[in-house]
């Protein structure tokens, strides 16, 4: 037991949002609070990142035009992607993969331009700068669960196309679409679960001593 440590009750809240986050696709109307974005941004600015370099952008989008132009360009993404399946590409088109529409709020998350001066920890590890971006999105994440929000990643998209959509300068770069807003309820499973899409992993084969096991395999996707 250390001085540092939380109070039991604090440390239950922490396991419980990381616990009950969800990935959420299904959206109920309703606004945020006023002051509830500004509160989720500065939460995913409080993330770690490499070389506190703090690579994040996001882009709140308000003009529904523009958002019925990033819906029509995510749709387009998800019939290729179900064209690009080996198998399951019915049941696929079937699994809602976002709520771009129904969401009372839509950002953007990006990492910046100019990011290639920044080398402190990332010499030889370039993608630490979309690992600090991740840290951001979960920290929102886990906050609007918190706040009994939900949130959607949405990564059905090419970069290229949003960021010039989005008017980003060269070498910015998009990596979610993060739909967020009131929703009906959490459910205690991935929805990805829930319709046999995938399964969580076992600990065992995702914890490992020392060295990699000579019979740990690559799990393979179940399409
Ligand atoms: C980087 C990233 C990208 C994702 N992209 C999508 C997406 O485009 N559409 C979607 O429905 N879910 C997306 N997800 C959500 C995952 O499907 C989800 O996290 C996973 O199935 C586990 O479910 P849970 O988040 O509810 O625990 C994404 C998640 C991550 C971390």
């Amino acid at each position: 037991m250390t001085k540092n440590r939380y109070s039991e009750e604090e440390i239950g809240a922490v396991y419980r949002v990381i616990r009950e986050r969800r990935d959420i696709r299904h959206f109920v109307p309703g606004s945020l609070p006023s002051g509830l974005i500004e509160r989720l941004v500065d939460a995913a600015h409080q993330a770690p990142s490499v070389g506190l370099m703090q690579p994040w952008r996001f882009i709140r989008i308000t003009d529904a035009a523009l958002r019925g132009r990033i819906h029509a360009h995510v749709e387009a993404e998800r019939h290729a992607t179900a064209a690009a399946l080996p198998s399951r590409n019915d049941e696929f088109m079937k699994v809602k993969v976002e709520g771009i529409r129904d969401c009372s709020e839509l950002l953007v998350a990006a990492l910046m331009n100019g990011r290639e001066p920044h080398i402190f920890g990332r010499h030889t590890l370039p993608e630490m700068d979309l690992c600090s971006l991740a840290c951001a999105i979960q920290n929102m994440w886990l906050a609007a669960r918190a706040e009994g929000l939900g949130l959607g990643w949405v990564s059905f998209f090419d970069p290229e196309v949003l960021a010039k959509m989005l008017n980003m300068p060269d070498g910015a770069k998009p990596l979610g679409i993060l739909c967020l807003g009131p929703v009906a309820s959490f459910d205690s499973q991935p929805l990805l679960e829930k319709i046999g899409w995938g399964k969580r992993l076992p600990r065992s084969e995702i914890l490992f001593e020392n060295r990699w096991p000579a019979d740990a395999r690559p799990t393979q996707p179940m399409y």
